[in-house]
Parts: C-alpha cells; sequence; structure tokens
C-alpha cells in the first residue's frame, strides 16, 4: 500500500479494489525466478528509450542486453544508463538477429514503427512498440495481421491504460455514476519551445555521429538535417505532429475509459499560427468526433497557449468526471430547476397554481435553487507508482502470461487512426467516415 496514496478517497468499491489488485501486482513480480529473467532490446534510445529504460529498471527481472540507435551519444548514454552491460549493435536488424534478446522496445520516430514491429514478430521477439502505433493508416491493418499470424504479444506504449487513476476512472464509467454520457472533451495544450518539440541539439552531433541513412530509412531522401534528425515531429515525412504526438493518447485514455473502440466520424480544423518557421505540421489543432455509441468528442491542442482547461472531461446526465494528470474528480449534477423568469410572464393566476403544484415545489424550489451544478465533489490524488512502469510491467506480465495485453495491436491501430483522420480532415477539409 506505500506505493500508492489515495488522498480524500471517498470512492467505494471501485478504487478500493483497484488498491488491492495493485499490491497483489507488486507482489508477484518480487518472485521473478532468475531461469525467468527477460532479456530486452531497444530499436532506438533517444528520450523517450531512456524514461523507458529507468522504467525497465525499476521492475525484477529485466535485462536490457542489446541496442542501437542512429546517434552514438544516445547508444552510450543508453547503454550506462541500462547497467553497462548491454551490447551496442549497428543497426536494429542486429538486435533482431540476436538470439539472446526475448522482447524489444521500439522507439523510434514513428515512419519507423511499422518497419521495425513487423520484422521484431518476424524474427520472433514479443514487442513493445511506441505510440503511435503507426504512421499511416493501412499500416495498423499490416501490423494486426503480423500478430495474429505470430505467437507474439505486442503493447502499444501510451502509457495511460495501465495507471491507477485510469482504472478507477473506468470503473466510475462502469457504475453509471455519471448517467448518460453525452459529451467527452479533451485537451492538451502547451506554450514553450521545447512544448513545440525543438529540442535542444547535442553539440557533439555531426554527420560522424549520426547515421543520417539510418534515421531516414524509407522516407524521402533529404540532404543532412541536426533539425530533422533531432525535431522530427515538426516534419510530415516522420511524424503526424500534435495529431499522432498529443491526440493519441487522448484518444487511447478515451477508448479505454469508455470502453469504445472508436469514432464512426472525424472532421477537424488546424493551422500552422505561429511557429511557421519551423514546421510543417499545425501548431493549433481542433478535432470533433462522433461515436456510434451515442457521445461527441472533442480534441483540442495547441503550441501557443496554456490558458485553457486541460485533461479529459467526461459529461453525463447525472455527473462529470474529471481526469486531471494524477487527479481525479467527480462533480455530480444536482436535480432542480428554476422556471421562475418564464412563469412570471403567465397570466397571475396560472403563475400561484403552478407553484401550488407540489410536484412543481419538489423540482423547483424557488428562491434557493439559483444553480444546478454542485460546486462540490469528489476528488482523488493519485501518488506512486509511475505510469511509464506500469505500463512496462503490463507488458511483462502479458509476455510472462502469454496473452496479448489492453493496448494490443487492434487497440493502438484505431487509436493511432484516429490521428491520421484528424490530419486527413485538416488537409481535404472534410468530415471523414471511420472504417475500421
Ligand atoms: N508514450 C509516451 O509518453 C511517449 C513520450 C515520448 C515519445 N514517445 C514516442 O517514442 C518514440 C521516440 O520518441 P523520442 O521522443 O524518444 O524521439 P527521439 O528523437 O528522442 O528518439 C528517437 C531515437 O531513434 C533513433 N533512430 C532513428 N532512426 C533509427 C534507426 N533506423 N535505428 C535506430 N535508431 C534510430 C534516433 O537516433 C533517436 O535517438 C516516438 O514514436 C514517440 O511518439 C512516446
Amino acid at each position: 500500500m506505500d506505493r500508492r496514496d489515495f488522498l480524500r478517497s471517498t470512492l467505494a468499491a471501485g478504487t478500493a479494489g483497484l488498491a488491492a489488485s495493485a499490491v497483489t501486482a507488486s507482489a508477484a513480480s518480487t518472485q521473478v525466478a532468475p531461469s525467468d529473467r527477460l532479456r530486452l532490446g531497444f530499436l532506438g534510445t533517444g528520450a523517450r528509450a531512456h524514461q523507458l529504460i529507468d522504467a525497465c529498471r525499476a521492475l525484477p527481472g529485466l535485462e536490457i542486453v542489446s541496442l542501437c540507435d542512429a546517434y552514438t551519444g544516445r547508444a552510450e548514454r543508453a547503454k550506462a544508463r541500462s547497467g553497462g552491460t548491454a551490447a551496442i549493435r549497428p543497426d536494429y536488424r542486429a538486435v533482431l538477429d540476436d538470439r539472446g534478446v526475448d522482447a524489444v522496445f521500439i522507439v523510434t520516430p514513428d515512419h519507423w514503427h511499422r518497419t521495425m514491429a513487423l520484422a521484431a514478430l518476424d524474427a520472433g521477439k514479443d514487442v513493445y512498440l511506441e505510440k503511435p502505433m503507426t504512421y499511416a493508416i493501412a499500416e495498423g491493418r499490416e501490423i494486426i495481421a503480423a500478430v495474429d499470424r505470430s505467437s507474439r504479444v505486442l503493447q502499444v506504449g501510451s502509457q495511460g491504460p495501465s495507471s491507477a487513476l485510469e482504472r478507477a476512472a473506468r470503473e466510475i464509467v462502469k457504475s453509471g455514476r455519471l448517467g448518460q454520457i453525452t459529451l467527452v472533451r479533451a485537451a492538451f495544450n502547451r506554450n514553450t519551445a521545447g512544448g513545440a518539440w525543438l529540442y535542444p541539439i547535442p553539440p557533439d552531433a555531426s554527420e560522424t555521429t549520426v547515421n543520417w541513412a539510418q534515421f531516414l530509412g524509407s522516407a524521402p531522401p533529404r540532404p543532412f538535417s541536426l533539425e530533422r534528425f533531432f525535431r522530427w515531429r515538426c516534419y510530415w515525412d516522420y511524424s503526424g505532429g500534435l495529431a499522432t504526438d498529443l491526440f493519441v493518447h487522448l484518444a487511447t485514455t478515451i477508448h479505454h475509459v469508455l470502453d469504445v473502440q472508436g469514432p464512426s466520424h472525424v472532421m477537424a480544423a488546424g493551422s500552422t499560427h505561429r511557429w511557421t518557421a519551423t514546421h510543417e505540421v499545425p501548431d493549433t489543432i481542433d478535432a470533433l468526433l462522433t461515436y456510434p455509441e451515442g457521445f461527441t468528442v472533442t480534441l483540442g491542442c495547441t503550441l501557443n497557449s496554456t490558458g485553457g482547461e486541460e485533461g479529459v472531461h467526461i459529461h453525463g446526465t447525472k455527473g462529470t468526471l474529471h481526469l486531471l494528470g494524477d487527479r481525479l474528480r467527480l462533480t455530480t449534477e444536482q436535480p432542480g430547476d428554476d422556471n421562475r423568469w418564464v412563469v412570471r410572464s403567465w397570466p397571475e393566476s396560472l403563475e400561484r397554481a403552478y407553484y401550488a403544484d407540489p410536484k412543481v415545489q419538489a423540482i423547483e424550489t424557488a428562491g434557493s435553487q439559483r444553480q444546478q451544478t454542485s460546486p462540490s465533489g469528489e476528488e482523488w490524488v493519485v501518488r506512486g507508482e509511475s505510469e511509464d512502469v506500469a505500463h512496462v510491467r503490463s507488458f511483462v506480465e502479458a509476455v510472462r502470461s502469454r496473452t496479448q495485453p489492453v493496448e494490443d495491436a487492434r487497440f493502438g491501430h484505431r487509436a493511432a487512426a484516429v490521428a491520421h483522420l484528424v490530419n486527413q480532415s485538416i488537409r481535404e477539409g472534410k468530415r471523414l467516415t471511420f472504417d475500421v
């Protein structure tokens, strides 16, 4: 219990069950026999891979034995960070050829995900594939078919579904406490150069330390560019920008918490308002998604202001659930109405008769019911194990039990498809139909 600290918790069955299951999971994973050690390879060891290396090091029974990267500085740092014994291989194929590797983490730019995932499955490795699962929609079906053909486990790396917060949110939605859910509003905003992916470039990066051809792969040929290499999210050749970087996380959370597969229709508008000198991709997008289950989703991201409300907000007729990073807040709607401003225009005798009716009195408590929504609510703060550690743990459990995890290839394909359709809708100026 020391790993999870639920503050101000008034939630009954939902989070109580959650805390218990978290404890069970921790206890189980400490009992890994040496022969059950999982030997891992990393394809790409950039910024995200270093977070995942930390997550792997926080769990028992995992050993990073092989890795590669297109920039030598990162491969060497990853070797040092992962315990100092991993072999640095010249390319991803050499990691996949290593028979001592059981599973691989694919943590390269998006245009490499499909090729590396298919090759890894073909080489008999289990796969942790970073989000977005795909660079283009059609790749999703290919990866799903390859997983189905293989006996391998594939988990996509948007970590939300493994978090205690999302599991609690899912239970609240399932319990019906929100009433009829008609709307989800979700947003993710930033306002710094780093937030807009204009990351600092390491001073030793050059044509000697960076393997440009390896980075490009099947992307269109271009002259050597450190900006493209280190800030690849700004360019269509390697990324879908805001939609694939941030909307994918929002779509993953919404699909998981509401237990739905994907929208039937997608429309979006987006522009590059501010970062015009550096970004091909938009810095501002708003999207509207229609779900066949009967609710609307709005997704909004800007790289130009943090003034708006962030998080995922699930609106039901009886309450609204707010997912706010490490906080979960439930506000409930109060039944009650106030039609005085309308009824006072009626003939006086009818107004008096209306308010003499006990049924009206029960609903319209004249004078006191100025507000229809209770400002009070329930709030929980989740502390302890990070989402990254929890998500790597989910992967390891799936590998050990030989079962596909929650965030499998089908799930990852649908979340990424939302992002690709958002970009397509912006480009074509059209409302698109989503056909999984
Ligand atoms: N789940 C999350 O919260 C999260 C967070 C950040 C990034 N990501 C995802 O992780 C992936 C990597 O993002 P990042 O921020 O680490 O980018 P990054 O640029 O920091 O790292 C990518 C690395 O891949 C290497 N690389 C490129 N082509 C290669 C190749 N052919 N062989 C070997 N290495 C190659 C590059 O040298 C670089 O070091 C992306 O798909 C991104 O969407 C996920």
